[in-house]
C-alpha cells in the first residue's frame, strides 16, 4: 500500500516505521513541509497523526487532495486534567468527516500510549493487542484492518461513525486511570465468559 501520514511526530513515526517493515511504502509530512505531498502520496490511506487542536483545519485545507483518501484517525481530544475536548459536541472522528466528506474516515491506534505501537508485536501475556475500528465505509475498514494486522494486532469491530465518541471518550478514561491514578485499567473489564450472560 502505499501510505501518507500527516505529521511527523511519535505516532507517525511508531506506526509509520511499522508499516514499512511490513512492505508498505509510506510518506510522511508535517507543517514544515510535505504535508500536501503526504496526503497526496497516501492513495491507500492517510493516518491523521496530528494533536485535535490542529486536525479539522488541517484536513480542511487539504480537503481537494484528499478525496476519495481513506483516512485514519488516532487522534485523541483530550485535553488537561483528561477532560474530553469535544464533550456535549460532535467526536473528533466526526468533525474531521464533516470537513473533508468525500473522504472515508475510520477511527483507530487512539486506545494506546505511542511506546505500544512500536512493540513487534504488540503481544502481552500471549494475547494479541485488540484494536477497535470505527467506520462506516466497509472498504475502507477493510484497508485499516489489513493495516492493524500487519502490526501483529487484532482489529474489532467497534460500529460506525457514530459511536467514535464512545472510542474517543474510552481513551480519556483510560489515559485518566492509567496516567491520573496509576491504575491498571486493564483489570476493569471481566473476561468474556463473565461479561455477558452465558450463551
Ligand atoms: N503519543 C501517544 O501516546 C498517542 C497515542 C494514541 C493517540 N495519540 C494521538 O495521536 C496524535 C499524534 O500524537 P503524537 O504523539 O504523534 O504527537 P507529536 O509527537 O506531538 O506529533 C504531532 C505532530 O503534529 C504536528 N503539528 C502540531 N501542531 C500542528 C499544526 N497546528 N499544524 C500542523 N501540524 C501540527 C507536529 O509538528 P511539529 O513537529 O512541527 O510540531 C508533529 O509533526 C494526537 O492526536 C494524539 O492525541 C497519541
Amino acid at each position: 500500500m502505499r501510505i501518507g501520514i500527516l505529521g511527523t511526530g511519535g505516532m507517525a513515526d511508531a506506526l509509520g516505521t511499522q508499516w514499512r517493515r511490513a512492505g508498505h511504502e509510506v510518506l510522511a509530512g508535517s507543517r514544515s513541509g510535505g504535508l500536501r505531498e503526504a496526503a497526496e502520496f497516501g492513495t491507500d490511506a492517510v493516518l491523521l497523526a496530528l494533536p485535535y487542536t490542529a486536525v479539522v483545519d488541517v484536513v480542511a485545507g487539504l480537503e481537494d487532495v484528499l478525496r476519495g483518501r481513506v483516512l485514519i484517525d488516532c487522534t485523541n481530544p483530550v485535553g488537561p486534567g483528561f477532560a474530553l475536548l469535544t464533550a456535549g459536541g460532535p467526536a473528533a472522528a466526526e468533525r474531521i468527516a464533516s470537513v473533508a466528506p468525500a473522504a472515508p474516515v475510520v477511527k483507530a491506534f487512539n486506545l494506546c500510549h505511542v511506546d505500544v505501537w512500536r512493540l513487534t508485536p504488540p503481544v502481552f501475556d500471549g494475547r494479541p493487542l485488540a484494536v477497535p475500528l470505527c467506520g462506516d465505509d466497509e472498504a475502507a475498514l477493510t484497508v485499516v484492518r489489513r493495516l492493524v494486522r500487519d502490526l501483529g494486532c487484532e482489529p474489532l469491530n467497534a460500529g460506525g461513525l457514530d459511536r467514535t465518541g464512545l472510542l474517543e471518550a474510552t481513551a480519556a478514561l483510560l489515559i485518566g486511570l492509567w496516567v491520573g491514578e496509576g491504575a491498571d485499567a486493564q483489570a476493569i473489564a471481566p473476561p468474556l465468559e463473565f461479561a455477558r450472560p452465558a450463551l
